[in-house]
Protein backbone atom coordinates (compact mmCIF):
# COMPACT_ATOMS: atom_id res chain seq x y z
CA UNK A 1 0.00 0.00 0.00
CA UNK A 2 3.40 2.10 -0.01
CA UNK A 3 2.64 3.92 -3.67
CA UNK A 4 -1.25 3.69 -2.48
CA UNK A 5 -3.53 6.53 -0.47
CA UNK A 6 -6.66 6.82 0.38
CA UNK A 7 -7.16 10.61 0.29
CA UNK A 8 -5.02 13.11 -0.04
CA UNK A 9 -5.28 16.99 -0.43
CA UNK A 10 -3.92 18.04 -3.91
CA UNK A 11 -4.05 21.65 -5.51
CA UNK A 12 -7.06 22.71 -4.16
CA UNK A 13 -8.63 19.42 -4.85
CA UNK A 14 -9.28 16.62 -2.75
CA UNK A 15 -8.06 13.57 -4.18
CA UNK A 16 -9.67 9.85 -3.32
CA UNK A 17 -8.97 6.31 -4.21
CA UNK A 18 -11.96 5.07 -5.56
CA UNK A 19 -12.89 2.31 -2.94
CA UNK A 20 -15.85 0.76 -5.58
CA UNK A 21 -14.20 0.02 -7.81
CA UNK A 22 -11.08 -2.17 -6.12
CA UNK A 23 -9.50 -4.63 -6.58
CA UNK A 24 -9.96 -4.29 -10.31
CA UNK A 25 -9.08 -1.30 -11.22
CA UNK A 26 -7.14 1.95 -9.32
CA UNK A 27 -9.14 4.67 -10.29
CA UNK A 28 -8.36 8.25 -8.45
CA UNK A 29 -11.59 10.76 -8.28
CA UNK A 30 -10.60 14.63 -7.93
CA UNK A 31 -13.32 16.08 -6.07
CA UNK A 32 -13.12 20.15 -6.01
CA UNK A 33 -16.62 21.06 -4.00
CA UNK A 34 -18.59 19.82 -0.59
CA UNK A 35 -21.47 18.18 -2.72
CA UNK A 36 -18.52 15.49 -4.15
CA UNK A 37 -17.52 14.83 -0.77
CA UNK A 38 -20.76 13.87 0.07
CA UNK A 39 -21.36 11.78 -2.75
CA UNK A 40 -18.29 9.91 -2.19
CA UNK A 41 -18.81 8.93 1.87
CA UNK A 42 -22.73 7.83 0.72
CA UNK A 43 -21.72 6.05 -2.31
CA UNK A 44 -18.73 4.26 0.00
CA UNK A 45 -15.94 5.63 -2.66
CA UNK A 46 -14.53 6.41 0.56
CA UNK A 47 -15.12 4.25 3.91
CA UNK A 48 -14.16 3.34 7.13
CA UNK A 49 -14.39 5.26 10.34
CA UNK A 50 -11.48 7.45 10.47
CA UNK A 51 -11.56 7.94 6.84
CA UNK A 52 -14.80 9.08 6.64
CA UNK A 53 -13.62 11.63 9.17
CA UNK A 54 -11.19 13.10 7.09
CA UNK A 55 -12.84 13.05 4.43
CA UNK A 56 -15.79 15.18 6.11
CA UNK A 57 -12.75 17.68 6.97
CA UNK A 58 -11.48 18.16 3.85
CA UNK A 59 -15.24 18.69 2.33
CA UNK A 60 -15.54 21.13 4.98
CA UNK A 61 -11.99 23.31 3.44
CA UNK A 62 -13.46 22.91 -0.13
CA UNK A 63 -17.14 24.45 0.76
CA UNK A 64 -14.84 27.66 1.62
CA UNK A 65 -11.93 27.21 -1.33
CA UNK A 66 -12.76 28.74 -3.97
CA UNK A 67 -15.06 31.53 -1.84
CA UNK A 68 -14.38 34.90 -2.43
CA UNK A 69 -12.23 36.74 0.40
CA UNK A 70 -14.32 39.78 0.52
CA UNK A 71 -17.83 38.34 1.24
CA UNK A 72 -17.66 37.16 4.90
CA UNK A 73 -21.76 36.27 5.21
CA UNK A 74 -21.16 33.88 2.22
CA UNK A 75 -18.17 32.62 3.30
CA UNK A 76 -19.63 31.57 6.75
CA UNK A 77 -22.98 30.04 5.23
CA UNK A 78 -20.90 27.71 2.41
CA UNK A 79 -19.29 26.24 5.58
CA UNK A 80 -22.21 25.58 7.54
CA UNK A 81 -24.18 24.29 5.09
CA UNK A 82 -20.94 21.82 4.24
CA UNK A 83 -20.96 20.92 7.93
CA UNK A 84 -24.87 20.33 7.86
CA UNK A 85 -24.89 18.40 4.38
CA UNK A 86 -21.43 16.36 5.53
CA UNK A 87 -23.17 15.30 9.01
CA UNK A 88 -25.94 13.99 7.25
CA UNK A 89 -24.50 11.17 4.91
CA UNK A 90 -23.59 8.40 7.36
CA UNK A 91 -24.52 8.17 10.69
CA UNK A 92 -22.76 5.48 13.00
CA UNK A 93 -18.74 6.08 12.52
CA UNK A 94 -18.38 8.81 15.55
CA UNK A 95 -15.22 10.17 13.53
CA UNK A 96 -17.47 12.09 10.96
CA UNK A 97 -18.91 13.81 13.45
CA UNK A 98 -15.52 14.20 15.74
CA UNK A 99 -14.01 15.58 12.83
CA UNK A 100 -16.62 17.92 11.65
CA UNK A 101 -17.00 19.90 15.32
CA UNK A 102 -12.75 20.27 14.64
CA UNK A 103 -13.64 22.20 11.94
CA UNK A 104 -16.57 23.85 13.20
CA UNK A 105 -14.51 24.62 16.04
CA UNK A 106 -11.46 26.09 13.94
CA UNK A 107 -13.96 28.38 12.10
CA UNK A 108 -15.43 29.79 15.23
CA UNK A 109 -11.71 30.79 16.76
CA UNK A 110 -10.80 32.38 13.97
CA UNK A 111 -14.05 33.80 12.77
CA UNK A 112 -13.12 37.66 12.81
CA UNK A 113 -9.62 37.13 11.01
CA UNK A 114 -9.48 37.99 7.16
CA UNK A 115 -11.06 35.31 5.38
CA UNK A 116 -8.23 34.11 3.38
CA UNK A 117 -6.30 33.35 7.02
CA UNK A 118 -9.53 31.37 8.04
CA UNK A 119 -9.36 28.68 4.65
CA UNK A 120 -5.47 28.50 5.29
CA UNK A 121 -6.44 27.28 9.09
CA UNK A 122 -9.55 24.67 7.86
CA UNK A 123 -6.51 23.62 5.92
CA UNK A 124 -4.39 22.98 8.24
CA UNK A 125 -6.93 21.58 10.83
CA UNK A 126 -7.78 18.89 8.04
CA UNK A 127 -4.35 18.30 6.99
CA UNK A 128 -3.93 18.10 11.25
CA UNK A 129 -6.17 15.08 10.96
CA UNK A 130 -4.89 12.37 8.21
CA UNK A 131 -1.97 13.34 9.43
CA UNK A 132 -2.41 12.38 13.15
CA UNK A 133 -4.36 9.44 12.18
CA UNK A 134 -1.79 7.80 10.43
CA UNK A 135 0.48 8.47 13.69
CA UNK A 136 -2.30 7.06 16.10
CA UNK A 137 -3.20 3.89 13.80
CA UNK A 138 1.06 3.36 14.20
CA UNK A 139 0.84 3.59 18.10
CA UNK A 140 -2.10 1.07 17.94
CA UNK A 141 0.01 -1.02 15.97
CA UNK A 142 3.08 -1.07 18.40
CA UNK A 143 0.28 -1.63 21.34
CA UNK A 144 -1.43 -4.33 19.47
CA UNK A 145 1.38 -6.32 18.17
CA UNK A 146 2.49 -7.10 21.51
CA UNK A 147 -1.12 -8.60 22.56
CA UNK A 148 -0.43 -11.24 19.46
CA UNK A 149 1.57 -14.08 19.97
CA UNK A 150 4.32 -15.21 18.07
CA UNK A 151 2.94 -17.11 15.36
CA UNK A 152 -0.55 -15.71 15.11
CA UNK A 153 -3.98 -17.00 13.36
CA UNK A 154 -6.19 -13.68 12.95
CA UNK A 155 -9.60 -13.43 11.63
CA UNK A 156 -10.57 -9.99 10.78
CA UNK A 157 -13.77 -8.66 9.03
CA UNK A 158 -14.59 -6.17 7.19
CA UNK A 159 -11.66 -3.83 6.18
CA UNK A 160 -9.95 -1.99 9.13
CA UNK A 161 -6.88 -1.23 7.18
CA UNK A 162 -4.67 1.58 5.49
CA UNK A 163 -8.05 2.23 2.80
CA UNK A 164 -10.00 2.63 5.76
CA UNK A 165 -7.96 5.44 7.77
CA UNK A 166 -5.56 7.94 6.16
CA UNK A 167 -3.10 4.96 5.92
CA UNK A 168 -1.79 1.95 7.77
CA UNK A 169 -5.01 0.91 9.82
CA UNK A 170 -6.32 -0.39 13.06
CA UNK A 171 -6.44 -3.95 13.29
CA UNK A 172 -4.50 -4.13 9.78
CA UNK A 173 -1.84 -1.54 11.33
CA UNK A 174 -1.40 -3.78 14.39
CA UNK A 175 -0.87 -6.87 11.77
CA UNK A 176 1.30 -4.82 10.24
CA UNK A 177 3.49 -4.02 13.28
CA UNK A 178 3.41 -7.67 14.65
CA UNK A 179 5.07 -8.48 11.29
CA UNK A 180 7.19 -5.73 11.69
CA UNK A 181 8.47 -6.88 14.72
CA UNK A 182 9.35 -9.97 13.75
CA UNK A 183 5.89 -12.39 14.41
CA UNK A 184 4.61 -14.72 11.73
CA UNK A 185 0.72 -13.40 11.39
CA UNK A 186 -1.18 -15.34 8.92
CA UNK A 187 -5.16 -13.91 8.45
CA UNK A 188 -8.37 -14.89 7.78
CA UNK A 189 -10.41 -12.66 5.67
CA UNK A 190 -14.34 -12.49 6.02
CA UNK A 191 -15.45 -11.36 2.91
CA UNK A 192 -18.02 -9.31 4.69
CA UNK A 193 -21.29 -9.14 2.73
CA UNK A 194 -23.11 -7.65 1.78
CA UNK A 195 -20.60 -4.66 0.07
CA UNK A 196 -17.22 -7.56 0.30
CA UNK A 197 -15.23 -4.83 1.95
CA UNK A 198 -13.27 -7.95 3.20
CA UNK A 199 -12.88 -9.79 -0.31
CA UNK A 200 -12.34 -6.22 -2.38
CA UNK A 201 -10.35 -4.37 0.06
CA UNK A 202 -8.21 -6.30 3.26
CA UNK A 203 -7.61 -8.97 1.14
CA UNK A 204 -6.16 -6.32 -1.65
CA UNK A 205 -4.44 -4.35 0.85
CA UNK A 206 -2.89 -7.20 2.72
CA UNK A 207 -1.67 -9.21 -0.91
CA UNK A 208 -0.39 -5.53 -1.54
CA UNK A 209 1.77 -5.64 1.55
CA UNK A 210 3.04 -9.49 0.75
CA UNK A 211 0.96 -10.13 4.27
CA UNK A 212 -0.25 -14.31 4.23
CA UNK A 213 -3.88 -13.55 3.71
CA UNK A 214 -7.12 -16.53 3.02
CA UNK A 215 -10.64 -15.06 2.24
CA UNK A 216 -13.59 -16.86 4.26
CA UNK A 217 -16.83 -16.66 3.49
CA UNK A 218 -18.32 -14.84 6.78
CA UNK A 219 -20.58 -18.20 7.53
CA UNK A 220 -17.65 -20.47 7.80
CA UNK A 221 -15.87 -18.22 10.49
CA UNK A 222 -17.39 -20.81 12.97
CA UNK A 223 -16.10 -24.09 11.40
CA UNK A 224 -12.69 -22.15 10.99
CA UNK A 225 -12.48 -21.29 14.79
CA UNK A 226 -13.27 -24.77 15.39
CA UNK A 227 -10.97 -26.27 13.35
CA UNK A 228 -8.36 -24.31 15.54
CA UNK A 229 -7.17 -22.08 12.91
CA UNK A 230 -8.01 -19.04 14.63
CA UNK A 231 -6.31 -18.00 18.09
CA UNK A 232 -7.10 -13.93 17.96
CA UNK A 233 -10.25 -12.23 16.04
CA UNK A 234 -9.27 -8.36 15.21
CA UNK A 235 -11.89 -5.88 14.24
CA UNK A 236 -12.09 -2.11 13.77
CA UNK A 237 -15.11 0.21 15.12
CA UNK A 238 -16.99 2.82 14.12
CA UNK A 239 -18.36 3.84 17.41
CA UNK A 240 -17.35 2.73 20.69
CA UNK A 241 -19.50 3.92 23.91
CA UNK A 242 -17.80 5.13 27.03
CA UNK A 243 -19.06 1.45 28.50
CA UNK A 244 -16.83 -0.63 25.80
CA UNK A 245 -19.52 -1.68 23.76
CA UNK A 246 -18.60 -1.16 20.12
CA UNK A 247 -20.39 -0.77 16.96
CA UNK A 248 -18.50 -2.19 14.16
CA UNK A 249 -19.47 -3.65 10.40
CA UNK A 250 -22.70 -5.73 10.21
CA UNK A 251 -21.42 -9.77 11.41
CA UNK A 252 -18.77 -8.56 14.11
CA UNK A 253 -21.22 -9.34 16.62
CA UNK A 254 -21.73 -13.42 15.84
CA UNK A 255 -18.01 -13.10 15.35
CA UNK A 256 -17.61 -12.14 18.65
CA UNK A 257 -20.12 -14.73 20.44
CA UNK A 258 -18.63 -17.30 18.04
CA UNK A 259 -15.04 -16.31 19.76
CA UNK A 260 -16.23 -16.68 23.38
CA UNK A 261 -17.99 -19.82 22.37
CA UNK A 262 -14.63 -20.83 20.81
CA UNK A 263 -12.29 -18.92 24.00
CA UNK A 264 -10.84 -17.17 21.22
CA UNK A 265 -9.41 -13.48 22.38
CA UNK A 266 -11.48 -10.81 20.91
CA UNK A 267 -9.96 -8.18 20.31
CA UNK A 268 -10.87 -4.30 18.68
CA UNK A 269 -8.56 -1.55 17.46
CA UNK A 270 -9.78 2.21 17.14
CA UNK A 271 -8.54 5.38 18.01
CA UNK A 272 -10.12 7.12 20.33
CA UNK A 273 -11.47 9.36 18.15
CA UNK A 274 -13.74 6.73 17.47
CA UNK A 275 -14.74 6.57 21.27
CA UNK A 276 -18.29 8.03 22.01
CA UNK A 277 -17.87 9.36 25.44
CA UNK A 278 -21.25 10.76 25.30
CA UNK A 279 -22.83 7.79 25.22
CA UNK A 280 -23.34 5.33 28.40
CA UNK A 281 -23.62 2.51 26.45
CA UNK A 282 -24.35 0.96 22.61
CA UNK A 283 -27.95 1.05 22.89
CA UNK A 284 -27.95 4.82 21.38
CA UNK A 285 -25.67 4.00 18.71
CA UNK A 286 -27.17 4.78 15.43
CA UNK A 287 -26.87 2.35 13.29
CA UNK A 288 -27.23 3.22 9.32
CA UNK A 289 -29.80 0.75 7.55
CA UNK A 290 -28.53 1.30 3.84
CA UNK A 291 -30.10 0.14 0.55
CA UNK A 292 -32.48 -3.02 -0.24
CA UNK A 293 -30.70 -3.41 -3.38
CA UNK A 294 -26.66 -3.88 -1.41
CA UNK A 295 -28.03 -7.44 -0.69
CA UNK A 296 -30.44 -8.03 -3.59
CA UNK A 297 -27.73 -6.95 -6.43
CA UNK A 298 -23.99 -8.07 -6.18
CA UNK A 299 -22.96 -5.26 -8.59
CA UNK A 300 -25.99 -4.63 -10.83
CA UNK A 301 -26.21 -8.48 -11.04
CA UNK A 302 -29.84 -9.73 -9.51
CA UNK A 303 -29.12 -12.63 -6.81
CA UNK A 304 -32.46 -12.56 -5.33
CA UNK A 305 -35.85 -11.94 -6.28
CA UNK A 306 -36.09 -7.83 -7.47
CA UNK A 307 -39.60 -7.72 -4.88
CA UNK A 308 -38.05 -9.38 -2.22
CA UNK A 309 -38.22 -7.70 1.41
CA UNK A 310 -34.29 -6.92 2.81
CA UNK A 311 -33.59 -5.86 6.14
CA UNK A 312 -29.80 -3.98 5.54
CA UNK A 313 -28.13 -2.73 8.60
CA UNK A 314 -24.88 -1.60 7.82
CA UNK A 315 -23.46 -2.31 11.68
CA UNK A 316 -24.27 -4.01 15.19
CA UNK A 317 -22.86 -3.45 18.36
CA UNK A 318 -20.71 -5.62 20.12
CA UNK A 319 -21.62 -5.64 23.65
CA UNK A 320 -18.56 -4.96 25.98
CA UNK A 321 -18.71 -8.23 27.94
CA UNK A 322 -17.53 -10.25 24.48
CA UNK A 323 -14.49 -7.62 24.45
CA UNK A 324 -11.05 -9.04 25.61
CA UNK A 325 -8.73 -5.87 24.69
CA UNK A 326 -9.82 -2.11 23.42
CA UNK A 327 -6.48 -1.41 21.73
CA UNK A 328 -6.35 2.53 21.32
CA UNK A 329 -2.91 5.41 20.22
CA UNK A 330 -2.49 5.60 23.95
CA UNK A 331 -2.62 1.91 25.20
CA UNK A 332 -4.79 -0.69 25.84
CA UNK A 333 -7.78 -0.76 27.56
CA UNK A 334 -9.08 -4.11 29.52
CA UNK A 335 -12.48 -4.24 31.39
CA UNK A 336 -13.88 -2.81 32.77
CA UNK A 337 -14.16 -0.31 29.88
CA UNK A 338 -15.85 2.24 31.65
CA UNK A 339 -12.80 3.21 33.56
CA UNK A 340 -10.20 2.58 31.39
CA UNK A 341 -11.20 4.13 28.20
CA UNK A 342 -11.93 7.18 30.51
CA UNK A 343 -7.97 6.91 31.72
CA UNK A 344 -6.82 6.61 28.22
CA UNK A 345 -8.92 9.63 27.56
CA UNK A 346 -6.96 11.75 30.11
CA UNK A 347 -3.94 10.63 30.11
CA UNK A 348 -1.73 12.70 28.84
O1 LIG B 1 -19.40 0.51 5.95
P1 LIG B 1 -17.92 0.71 6.11
O2 LIG B 1 -17.11 0.02 5.07
O3 LIG B 1 -17.58 2.17 6.25
O4 LIG B 1 -17.60 0.01 7.49
C1 LIG B 1 -16.29 0.05 7.97
C2 LIG B 1 -16.08 -0.73 9.20
O5 LIG B 1 -17.00 -1.29 9.77
C3 LIG B 1 -14.70 -0.71 9.79
O6 LIG B 1 -14.44 -1.90 10.48
C4 LIG B 1 -14.58 0.45 10.78
O7 LIG B 1 -14.98 1.65 10.20
C5 LIG B 1 -13.20 0.59 11.29
S1 LIG B 1 -12.11 1.22 10.08
C6 LIG B 1 -10.59 1.48 10.77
Amino acid sequence: MEDLYTIKWHGGKVRILDQRQLPNELVLLEISDHRGIVNAINNMSIRGAPAIGIAAAFGVVLSVWSADDTDRPTFLERANTAIKEIKETRPTARNLFWALERMRLVLTRNLNRPLGEIKKALLSEAQRILDDDINRCEKIGKYGAALLPDRAFVLTHCNAGALATGGYGTALGVIRAAIAGGKKVKVYANETRPLLQGARLTSFELLEDDIDVTLIVDSAAGAVMREGKINIVLVGADRIASNGDTANKIGTYSLAVLAKKHQIPFYVAAPLSTCDFDLANGSRIPIEVRDADEVRRINSLLIAPEDVQVYNPAFDVTPNDLIDAIITERGIARPPFKTTLSDLKNKT
